[in-house]
């Protein structure tokens, strides 16, 4: 089923134009930055997505977002001040700036308010772990949280993480699964009741518990910013020539990803997301004008954890995001032995020795009132 959240928080908008005359407000939200096993490549206009996606909630590699507003005296906001890690930052600060005047077409108090963000994240930036996701999604639960604090009474208080999702999305694509802990999917899929473009579903429910505890570990092969963005990288899929076909592998994987998860098969999980890792640089390697993300070390890394695999069985694999660096993943049982293996083989190819551990993560949390 397609539900069309536009359209609902169009109308849920009206009427919320004018604020109580005495606002003053302070709320924030720590939220996962997430890893997609299924990913999502290409969009259509208003941030939706050109095919489903899947991921799972990290735990450690999380970003806190508070907010602080008072009321303008006329509708010529939202007026932002923002700080990043304690200093001025123009690049995320205009990036949120622009993120907050489209939301206020479904919040149009917004435009009544001048707010301080402050956005601090635990794990370095550029590495490889997508803080767009974990920041947009934190900033989506803030404005929700306000939302609700000046205009809706509890009794109504539904749909908030929904809502979360919706906004998220419009900030970055990826952010909308992010809302959640454990696995959610993006996108609507025939056969998965309440899936939609608009918004991520959380799916973690019929997940079987082995991969509620499955770990990510992420070699760094290159900090710092990418050759190609990822929002260039979506736009040259329009007009691709494997447009079409990837957005039916996507559909037949998120099938056969929901069937791994439910049924426990860990070696299938792995050569799954491999698989579609591989696939997203494929398109990468064939838009025009082709790019190649990948370094020699990110080659020389997956070449170790297949020989591993191959050599004991072990089910451990690797996906990657739009960029260099390798997300190893595997069981919680098997850690230690993949942990000796990370550092005695595969740190080598890292720049500054940096891998960062991580799993799959409870969620957001709401950090403040
Ligand atoms: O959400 P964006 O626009 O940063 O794009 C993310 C795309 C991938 O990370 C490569 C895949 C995904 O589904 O997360």
């Amino acid at each position: 089923m397609n539900i069309d959240l536009q359209s609902e928080y169009l109308t849920a908008a009206k009427g919320l134009a004018s604020l109580p005359a005495h606002t003053e407000f302070s709320v924030a939200w720590t939220a996962p930055s997430n890893i997609a096993l299924v990913k999502y490549w290409g969009k259509k206009t208003g941030q939706i997505p050109a095919n489903p996606s899947l991921s799972f909630a990290l735990e450690e590699s999380v970003t806190r977002v508070s907010v602080e507003g008072s009321r303008l005296s006329s509708p010529t906001g939202p007026l932002i001040e923002y700080y990043f890690e304690g200093g001025a930052n123009s690049r995320f600060g205009d990036r949120f700036g622009k993120y907050l005047k489209e939301v206020a077409r479904f919040m149009p108090f917004l435009r009544s308010l001048r707010l301080l963000i402050r956005s601090e994240n635990t794990f370095p930036h550029s590495s490889g772990i997508a803080s767009s996701a974990s920041s947009f999604a934190a900033l989506a639960l803030c404005l929700v949280q306000i939302e609700r604090a000046l205009f809706v009474s509890p009794a109504e208080d539904r749909d908030f993480f929904r809502k979360a999702s919706f906004l998220a999305r419009l900030g970055s694509g990826s952010a909308c699964r992010s809302v959640y802990g454990g696995y959610a999917l993006w996108g609507a899929t025939s056969g998965i009741d309440g899936s939609t473009d608009e918004a991520a579903l959380p799916v973690t429910g019929s997940i079987h518990p082995g991969f509620l505890t499955w770990r990510d570990s992420v070699v760094i092969i290159r900090a710092g910013q990418k050759a190609v963005s990822s929002s260039e990288g979506h736009r040259l899929m329009n007009g691709h020539p494997f447009r079409k076909a990837r957005q039916a592998q996507a559909l037949l994987n998120i099938g056969r990803a929901m069937d791994i998860l439910q049924g426990g098969e860990a070696e299938h999980l792995v050569t799954l997301a491999e698989e579609e890792a591989l696939t997203l640089h494929a398109l990468m390697m064939s838009s025009q004008p082709g790019y190649l993300l990948m370094k020699p070390e990110t080659l020389h890394v997956i070449e170790r954890i297949r020989s591993l695999r191959a050599d004991t069985g072990l089910p451990v694999g690797f996906t990657l995001d739009a960029g260099a660096n390798v997300h190893v993943l595997y069981p919680a049982a098997i850690e230690s032995r993949i942990r000796l293996f990370l550092d005695t083989e595969l740190k080598v190819f890292t720049e500054n020795g940096q891998i960062i551990h991580d799993r799959v993560g409870q969620g957001p949390e709401k950090t403040g009132i």
